[in-house]
């Protein structure tokens, strides 16, 4: 969450930095700003909105200066407002810092200062940095970084512009920061994205480190305080996988990347998914853990397990592991899904296993995210920058690797990855322009709805809950995912005439229950929008997919996803930002 970014080289710093907050937009959207400094005085300029919406209101592109910080918001502390923008600067205005995360006791340390003269201009916790900076200034740039580090409580990284020495720091502290390293210059950021487009060598600053960029580029470690080597990493990245190319949205582009994605999460080491499936087999509890759309594939992951392998696993949302901290020990397997690899609930639930001596293997879509770099083995997803905040091609590319992993521990690891091979040509033709249409017009149908339920059974109970999720996030629409069994329970109380209701009908045991909740809704007037590769009469409309089989949730997660988008575009949402949300989520 929020995107930071530092430059500095010989280049014009404004419109640098301008193009890699727009690739970091993903991270937050509330407010942008950028501060240049030509070697003596600052420059800032900052507001509210999106980036595109404050250049053209304040040309950040032409923005002088060598060096630079800039950022992209999503706000925590302080509302969203033109004067909370960063980069926040001290009462010298000869500092300025741009910061993602929370600083726990900002409102003690920033009394503190008040009461030593220090001016507040800002509701920020950010703003503080820049103050306790001017007052450890006079220890030399390094020290005061560190000394300032160490004070603040939280999860942070956050980047400083010394404008009367020309320098940039930078401190990781629980969220993200990487170097990229040019010819003559240096980046610091949030995400590779950033600067992509620049180089493709970068520095990973560990955990606890900090970066100081002048004429050359250091690292410290914060709590010895003694200088670290680091080596260069070359990446493979292509950057037109963060372009929309012919696509209207970066949200449809990746629904219909899942054509070949899917082809390469199944495209996994054989030996590493029977190693780890051996592991899981001898392991004393394991654990799934995620958060939002991550999570529902966790949760597909014990269905899946329970019905391929026949072995008990449990999902966790990660935000609520570390109530589960007792049942942990060092036989416990962890297993982490996330796209990113930088969601705060998940790293500390990682933290919280770690300590209890448990092993995490995690499946991630980032390479060289904080959490494939704590972790003791990742399963890499393969699908390439996601760059819409709703996640499509990661989700499906992660619940292919848990199939494979269930079908590893059954000893049928072949029939698994041939099952898989099958599916993802089933997607590959089904993600086509007749179906999107079809699904259109549905969209049309029910776009001006207040309320979607959507119910499933099984395999595709959590698959009913992606859908919800997708739905909400990017259309606004209230959409809310039950088990099939549960109608009758409650949630049939808020069936009426007229009212959406999504049924998933596999074609396996659930069917005839299924069918059932279905017909309840229907026969008090809900309007039942069928997903089943049969047609049943009690329909009203009727989504065709493929018969998988067992990978049935795969190939039902896709209409969900495509629902979603048309459902955004009737509603005119802003697809590829949904509304309050960002796409890394680096905040508990
Ligand atoms: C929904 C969505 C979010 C993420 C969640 C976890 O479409 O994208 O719910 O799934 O924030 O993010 P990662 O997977 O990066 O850990």
């Amino acid at each position: 969450m929020c995107g930071i970014v530092g430059y500095w080289g010989r280049r014009n710093a404004g419109s640098i930095l301008l193009q890699a907050i727009r690739n970091l937009e993903y991270r937050g959207y509330d407010s942008v700003g950028i501060c240049t400094s030509n070697g003596e005085i600052l420059a800032i300029r900052k507001d509210k909105g999106k980036v595109e919406e404050v250049n053209g209101r304040h040309s950040l592109h032409e923005m002088t200066g060598n060096i630079g910080i800039a950022h992209t918001r999503w706000a925590t502390t302080g509302k969203v407002t033109k004067k909370n923008a960063h980069p926040h600067t001290d009462c010298t205005k000869s500092i300025a810092v741009v910061h993602n995360g929370i600083i726990e006791n900002y409102e003690r340390i920033r009394e503190r200062l008040r009461a030593k003269g220090h001016a507040f201009q800002s509701e920020t916790d950010t703003e503080t940095i820049a103050h306790l900076l001017e007052e450890n200034i006079h220890l030399g740039i390094g020290q005061a970084m560190i000394s300032v580090a160490k004070e603040l409580e939280g999860r942070n990284a956050f980047v400083a512009l010394f404008g009367n020495e020309g320098v940039i720091a930078g401190v990781r502290k629980g969220s993200p920061l990487i170097v990229g390293v040019g010819g003559e210059e240096y980046f610091v950021a949030s995400d590779i994205p950033a600067f992509l487009e620049h180089t493709k060598k970068v520095m990973y600053i560990d955990d606890g480190q900090m970066v100081v960029i002048n004429n050359g580029i250091h690292f410290f470690d914060i709590d010895s305080q003694k200088s670290v080597e680091k080596r260069i990493v070359e990446i493979v990245l292509d950057m037109k996988q963060a372009e929309k190319g012919d696509y209207e949205h970066f949200l449809i582009k990746e629904i219909m990347e899942q054509k070949e994605t899917l082809f390469r999460a199944i495209n996994q080491d054989e030996d590493e998914i029977r190693k780890f499936a051996e592991e899981i087999n001898q392991a004393f509890g394991v654990f799934f853990i995620g958060a939002g759309t991550a999570g529902r594939v966790g949760l597909m992951g014990e269905y899946i397990f329970s019905k391929i392998a026949k072995k008990h696993v449990n999902f966790v949302l990660a935000s609520e592991f570390p109530s589960y901290e007792h049942f942990l020990t060092s036989k416990t397997l962890l297993i982490p899904i996330s796209q990113s690899g930088e969601t705060a609930d998940v790293m500390k639930a990682v933290e919280v296993a770690k300590k209890k001596g448990v092993k995490v293997v995690s499946i991630i879509n980032v390479k060289g995210s904080t959490l494939d770099r704590i972790s003791d083995h990742s399963f890499l997803v393969n699908s390439g920058i996601e760059k819409s905040v709703a996640s499509t091609k990661a989700t499906t590319g992660q619940l292919a690797i848990v199939f494979l992993l269930a079908y590893a521990c059954a000893g049928r690891l072949e029939e698994g990855k041939r099952l898989l091979i099958d599916t993802a040509s089933e997607v590959n033709d089904m993600l086509n322009p007749r179906y999107e249409a079809h699904i259109k017009r549905l969209a049309k149908k029910i776009g001006r709805r207040d309320h979607i339920y959507i119910i499933g059974r099984g395999l595709n109970y959590p698959v009913a809950l992606e859908a919800a999720i997708k739905i909400t996030e990017v259309s606004c629409i209230h959409a809310e995912g039950f088990a099939g069994g549960e109608l009758k329970h409650y949630s049939i109380a808020l069936i009426s005439d007229g009212v959406p209701c999504i049924a998933f009908v596999a074609n396996d045991e659930t069917m005839a229950d299924m069918l059932n909740n279905a017909a309840e809704v229907k026969a008090r007037g809900g309007y039942i929008i069928g997903v089943s590769p049969e047609k049943h009469e009690i329909f009203d409309y009727w989504l065709k997919v493929p018969d998988v089989g067992n990978t049935s949730p795969i190939v039902n997660i896709i209409p969900g996803q495509m629902l979603a988008y048309h459902l955004g575009l009737e509603r005119g949402m802003d697809i590829d930002y949904c509304r309050n949300l960002a796409k890394s989520v680096t905040v508990l």
